[in-house]
């Protein structure tokens, strides 16, 4: 099993470079089989998430090339096969292979996705979405059957502004007959990368960043180069490591513009940044104060910054409060927290933090993801040894985690026990 070992107390300076946004990744890489030619991305995150999604690609008989951070696919030869659990179990974003192979061949089958267990996380309005489109949906012991003898445009309004949605229904929608509408799109940035590779291969698709994205069927999809934006929940979290525990850090080759909401509110809570056009640069401020965050779709407080977050608010002056309103089950790194030092208690979908509290060093788990980037967090600002297990959550989402914060002078590493 591996662990993270972390001397925290330290205060930390340099430079982070930000990787390209796993969330486009993971769904430009099965958007790409829908080309009948060479498609190659760029900026692309070396985790554990894109292996999963190359071992399914290697599955279906696509060509996949990978050096270093670009892939090329080409999947003119590929088949059809279902995609097994043991495949699809590993991560969320599998799913895209069912807009992705429904678009391509009308037909696809795969077992319900896995990923993070922060909430029920279901896929009805995936679903509807492809029955709008002409597909007959077949549910049987989690196995799904997807069949459309001809996919055709729709108008389709998402009861809830779903990422994975709106994006699985483009991915199904770009090759049907005729125009597709989507009311109450979700407004992602990840969503707007994802039609900007679609229309460079050939597609037509017009609003994406809006609630509404008209999507004008075409008959074949060519190749292209693209490029991942940069990771938005990366930046966020080492700019909120930053405020934590920093002193100049940089936060480099970013878009400041998608990170609004996390900027203000550290704003609000007294942090000092210098805001450029592709950087930030923060430092721990000397009396931060309590706030109130509410998670939100984009352009709202990213839910998925919430976890790290809480590791800052436990140094704010006051009692801080976090909504969590997107996922139900996404404060599981809130026990973890409490046992470093932290006060935080948790009703219904708030928590409410007090502080400030000193945190000290024990062992903690890594439940999911962004959990595991809090718990890395708070593990750099307590004092002593802090030891996180599950490591593997973290390495799902964040590139080259050891080697970014031992730059900018971290005591921390990787261990097998
Ligand atoms: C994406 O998940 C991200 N994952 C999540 O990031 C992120 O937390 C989430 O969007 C919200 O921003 C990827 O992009 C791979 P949703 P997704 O569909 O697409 C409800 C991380 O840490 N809903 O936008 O699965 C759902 O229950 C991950 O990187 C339905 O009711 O999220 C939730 O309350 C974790 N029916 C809300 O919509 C559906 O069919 C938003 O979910 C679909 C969703």
């Amino acid at each position: 099993m591996k662990i993270l070992e972390i001397e925290g107390g330290k205060t930390l300076s340099g430079t982070v470079r930000i990787s390209g946004a796993k969330n486009s990744a993971v769904a430009l890489i099965p958007a790409a089989i829908l080309s009948d030619e060479k498609v190659t991305i760029c900026n692309v995150p070396e985790i554990t998430d894109i292996d999963a999604l190359c071992e399914i690609l290697n599955h279906l008989g696509a060509q996949v090339k990978r050096a270093s951070e670009s892939i090329v696919i080409e999947a003119n030869g590929m088949k059809n096969k279902a995609i097994p659990a043991s495949m699809s179990k590993k991560l969320r974003a599998s799913y895209y292979f069912m807009g992705a192979l429904l678009g391509k061949y009308g037909k696809v089958k795969m077992r319900f996705p896995g990923g993070c267990s922060i909430g029920t996380r279901p896929i009805n309005l995936h679903l509807k979405g492809f029955e709008a489109l002409g597909a007959k949906i077949l549910e049987e012991d989690n196995c799904y059957l997807i069949e459309a003898e001809k996919l055709h445009g729709a108008n389709i309004y998402l009861d809830t502004a779903s990422v994975g949605a709106t994006i699985n229904i483009m991915l199904a929608a770009v090759k049907a007959k005729g125009k597709t509408v989507i009311d109450n799109a979700a407004k992602e940035p990840e969503i707007v990368n994802v039609a900007t590779l679609l229309n460079n291969m050939g597609a037509k698709i017009t609003g994406a960043g809006t609630s509404t994205i008209k999507i004008q069927g075409v008959s074949s999809l060519g190749g292209c180069f693209h490029e991942v934006i940069p990771d938005r929940i990366e930046a966020g979290t080492y700019l909120i490591l930053g405020a934590c525990c920093g002193n100049h850090v940089k936060i480099d080759n970013i878009i400041p513009g998608h990170l609004e909401a996390l900027t203000s509110k550290l704003e609000e809570a007294g942090v000092e940044m210098e805001i450029g056009a592709d950087f930030i640069i923060v430092s721990k401020p000397e009396h931060p104060k309590a706030i109130q965050v509410r998670t939100q779709p984009y352009p709202g407080f990213a839910t998925d910054l919430q976890q790290p977050l809480t590791a800052f608010l436990t140094l704010c002056d006051g009692k801080s409060k976090i909504d969590e309103t997107i996922w139900e089950n996404r404060f599981m790194h809130v026990p973890y927290l409490n046992q470093l030092g932290a006060d935080i208690r948790i009703k219904n979908q708030t928590a409410t933090i007090k502080g400030p509290t000193e945190l000290v060093g024990t062992t903690v788990v890594a439940t999911d993801l962004r959990a595991g980037a809090s718990l890395v967090i708070a593990g750099l600002m307590a004092e002593g040894i802090t030891k996180i297990t599950n490591v593997e959550h973290i390495l799902r989402g964040y590139e080259q985690i050891v080697e970014k914060l031992t730059n900018i002078g971290a005591n921390i590493k990787e261990r097998e026990i």
